[in-house]
């Protein structure tokens, strides 16, 4: 049979050929291969079926491989195998008939539930939108989580010229009893956008010493893959990168990759898309390299959508159909542009937290009117207002 290798020529060549020092695909027909820029490279087998993906896991283990973690949303199945050289992610996706291997050097994994041991301190499990200043910027955005043993999870922060460090220092230690240090667990970043990661900058230069951070979550592209958006704003990449050299070698670096799963405390968050899902693909907007994260905290299920936008919500929407379904949802892309409405026909929520100032209000009509009128959302929650505080 012959096989056919699909080489894509838009990104960076891979410094290293690691499916090399991995066991073949076991159904190799036809891939494509990539390199995401993040130390990752991944190939994509077309023409699978769900037990390519299962022989393939039984001949890494054969190999000498662990199964760290294994997970399946909506009919998708991942694994993640390690040898304590490479760890080697497979993803099954049958909407698409296609498996993806991606490996890279050995990396700080997911916790897994049996790590996960924290105690309950009785606080009670909430997330909160903290307000934005927006009166020199549309777009920015800051969420808090509490966890039931009184620490926090972050969610971007929003920019950095209104006091936004000080206002989230100050609302973490708001919850908790006077003089405590705050605990960030899991401080996510959802993309390299200033009006997501500026704020954190500004924190890891002035913060540090106040406040334990355990973990950073970030995928981004590299500086050169950003580069070919021609954005202005790719500056922003190597300030991020600096701001993470900041942080104490105990401060945990995670790469999230698609389908992995994290136990921090009473929280659980599912990665349903990153970067990983643009190779091949024309990188023409960094917004589609956001994060996306359910969260499963309480009785709470929480879309995190940062600012996805159509190639993710168009991944995200026959990847997992209504298995999407979530009742609250961090409206993607401040309700701009061109992520796929569809997406929350899919997930169904009952409340928006909206990242959006005031006078774009015109902008969002039409996608309020959708939420409410068609879908039957009962609350908008706006962050020009004020902080908003739900219980989990
Ligand atoms: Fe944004």
């Amino acid at each position: 049979m012959i096989k056919f290798e699909f080489i894509h020529t838009d990104h960076e060549k891979e410094p290293e050929n690691l499916h090399e020092r991995i066991p073949a695909f076991t159904n190799d027909v036809t891939h494509s291969r990539h390199y995401l820029g993040n130390g990752s490279t991944e190939r994509t087998y077309w023409c699978c079926h769900e037990e390519d993906f299962y022989a393939y896991i039984e001949v890494l283990i054969a190999a000498g491989y662990e199964v760290w973690q294994e997970n399946s949303i909506g009919g998708n199945r991942f694994a993640t195998l390690v040898n304590g050289e490479l760890d080697v992610h497979v993803e099954w996706y049958p909407f698409m008939s296609q498996v993806k291997v991606l490996v890279e050097p050995q990396s700080t994994l997911p916790v897994r539930e049996s790590e996960n041991s924290y105690t309950d301190r009785g606080f009670k499990p909430t997330v909160t939108q903290l307000r934005s200043e927006y009166s020199d910027v549309d777009c920015g955005m800051s969420y808090a989580c509490q966890l039931c043993d009184g620490s926090f999870v972050v969610i971007d922060g929003g920019m950095s010229n209104h006091g936004e460090a000080d206002q989230l220092y100050n609302h973490l230690i708001s919850k908790l009893p006077e003089g405590e240090k705050p605990v960030i667990a899991f401080w996510i970043l959802t993309h390299h956008h200033p009006d997501h990661v500026n704020c954190f900058k500004d924190f890891a230069d002035r913060y540090l010493d106040k406040v334990d951070v355990e973990a950073l979550v970030y995928n981004n592209p590299s500086y050169d893959k950003s580069k070919r958006t021609g954005e202005y704003l790719i500056g922003e990449y190597t300030l991020i990168e600096q701001a993470v050299e900041k942080f104490p070698e105990s401060t945990k670096i995670y790469m999230p990759h698609t389908g992995d799963v994290y136990h921090i405390r009473n929280a659980v968050f599912e990665c349903l898309w990153c970067q990983d899902g643009l190779a091949g693909d024309s990188m023409d907007n960094t917004n589609n390299t956001s994060v996306v994260f359910r969260m499963t905290l309480g009785k709470r299920k929480v879309m995190w959508m940062g600012d996805a936008s159509r190639k993710a919500t168009r991944f995200m929407i026959p990847a997992y159909g209504f298995e999407l379904a979530a009742d609250t949802v961090q409206i993607a892309h401040h309700g701009y542009g061109d992520p796929d409405w569809a997406v929350y026909y899919y997930m169904r929520p009952k409340e928006a937290l909206w990242p959006v100032p005031e006078y774009r209000t015109a902008t969002i009509e039409g996608l309020s009117a959708y939420l409410v009128g068609k879908l039957g959302v009962k609350t908008l929650y706006f962050s020009h207002t004020r902080d908003y505080t739900l219980d989990c």
